[in-house]
């Protein structure tokens, strides 16, 4: 007769609400809570995923996580591992839609309906920080309510590959080359919004 595995692993994917992380004594994060529907579960992150910044969610963040699950027991204990975490949408929307306005209103403010960030994807800065780059500049995007308004455009060589990573903000044509991560926010809130408003 066969006996029973102890434990059986089997490999799983979920979407849910991302709702926080779960913190070591040292900062470091070893889990997080994602909410699928009326349920709270709790996730292991993979070593190889525990930079969260990396991780670039938020809480109401819609994500999608490829993992393992491994049943305990007679079946009564599961844990989940994951090893792939994808944002699917972020959870800031719009004030308001105007669909034939040529402006819409954000944050009390109006921001260009076809803003465009054009986003260097050739070796050079795709290495160099560009795809980090890329990840921030979609979550500050949304944490700035301009998602539906702002589109990122992967482009060829800039002919700036020193500088590497570059940007050019449109409109307006205001070029940027390695970009403070920690000035993002206001160097997108500024162009998009406040300049706009003044
Ligand atoms: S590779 Fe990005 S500017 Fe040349």
């Amino acid at each position: 007769m066969n006996s029973i595995p102890s434990s059986q692993t089997i490999p799983f994917q979920l979407q849910g609400q991302f709702v926080g992380f779960i913190y070591k004594s040292n900062g470091q994060s070893k889990s997080l809570i994602l909410a699928v529907g009326e349920r709270q579960l709790r996730v292991k992150i993979d070593k190889s995923l525990r930079d969260t910044q990396a991780l670039n969610i938020l809480p109401g963040d819609w994500i999608s996580i490829t993992g393992e699950q491994e049943f305990k027991g007679n079946f009564t204990k599961l844990k989940l591992k994951a090893y792939e975490i994808n944002r699917l949408s972020c959870n800031v929307k719009c004030d308001q839609e105007q669909e034939n306005n040529a402006n819409v209103t954000v944050q009390g403010k109006t921001c260009p309906k076809k803003g465009k960030i054009l986003l260097c994807n050739k070796s050079d800065c795709a290495k160099r920080g560009g795809r980090k780059l890329h990840q921030l500049l979609e979550q500050t995007l949304c944490n700035l309510g301009l998602q539906d308004h702002v589109t990122i455009e992967k482009t060829s060589c800039q002919k700036r590959c020193g500088k590497a990573p570059n940007m050019i903000l449109m409109p307006g044509k205001s070029k940027h080359s390695k970009p403070n991560p920690k000035a993002i926010a206001e160097l997108l809130e500024e162009h998009y919004l406040n300049s706009l408003n003044k």
